[in-house]
């Protein structure tokens, strides 16, 4: 049952090992390992389920905005929201890596302002590392919030705080110039420090070229299978809440109607009086 030899064993209990940045950069040069798995979670209960089944690292991605509080795009996403969900997060996971994604306009107002926002998530959400979205423009922060202690986890291709100067959710990378600019990109966040880099949704060769120029992890989603981890997002992979699903994404559940199914039940019994059932 227990995988990888990540555990220690002491006086015969086994104890799980809290995942680290460290183990995760040496991921990428370990031939025949097992790829990175990561998912996102926003509250106690899916970060306590989605941790014991032993996922690397626990997103709790600005894609709350979208799954969590209904909004459009992940613009509106706040630090109170991230800081709010990052530590219902943590209160439920034991094993993997937490990373709390700093959400729109928390790390473009100056490098002070940065850290002090990428601080609060590792000290009051219990975060172990952050997020943030861009390339080469971000660099200085980047380097300057890993230079506070901070572990700071990249993201190019699609970034979705960028939605509305991106003109939509599509593929990134597709022309020569802006798939050279996406390598620039990923080899500027490994010289300033990045501990890893999601590339979403470019297409599958272009993440390979970047996955094999750098050496740190690269985590794909819509990116092919070509990169060292897969990220999704929980509701989209359970089938859960419905809204618009990439077409990349792989439902390993259909959770609406396995909840509508119960739900209903229980109305039906309410209102039968088969619910509750009096035993004395
Ligand atoms: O917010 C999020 O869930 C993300 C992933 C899709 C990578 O950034």
């Amino acid at each position: 049952m227990y995988k990888y030899n990540h555990f220690k064993q002491q006086k015969g209990t086994i104890f799980l090992k809290k995942i680290t940045t460290k183990f995760i950069r040496e991921k990428k040069n370990s031939e025949n390992v097992y790829k990175i798995s990561v998912l996102t979670a926003y509250d106690f209960p899916t970060a306590k389920l989605v941790d014991e089944c032993e996922c690397d690292i626990i997103l709790v991605g600005d894609s709350l905005g979208n799954v969590i509080l209904g909004y459009d795009d992940t613009t509106k996403v706040t630090m109170e929201d991230m800081l709010h969900h990052t530590a219902a997060v943590s209160r439920g996971v034991k094993r993997a890596l937490i990373v709390s994604d700093m959400p729109f306009l928390s790390y473009h107002l100056g490098e002070h302002k940065a850290i002090e926002n990428a601080g609060k998530l590792i000290s009051q959400g219990g975060a172990n590392a952050v997020k943030l979205e861009g390339g080469v423009e971000v660099a200085n922060i980047v380097q300057a919030i890993v230079n506070a202690g901070i572990p700071v986890m990249g993201h190019i291709g699609l970034t979705p705080q960028s939605v509305n100067q991106l003109g939509g959710y599509g593929i990134q990378g597709k022309t020569e110039s802006q798939a050279n600019k996406l390598i620039e990109d990923a080899k500027k966040l490994e010289s300033c420090g990045a501990f890893a880099i999601v590339l979403e949704c470019i297409p599958s060769n272009l993440a390979e070229k970047i996955t094999k120029a750098i050496n740190i992890p690269t985590i794909g989603i819509g990116a092919g299978d070509k990169c060292n981890g897969q990220v999704l997002v929980l509701h989209d992979m359970l089938g859960l809440c419905g809204g618009y699903v990439p077409s990349f994404v792989k439902k390993y559940a259909n959770l609406n109607d396995d909840i509508k199914e119960a739900v209903t039940q229980y109305i039906n019994e309410v209102k039968s009086g088969e619910f509750p059932q009096c035993t004395s």
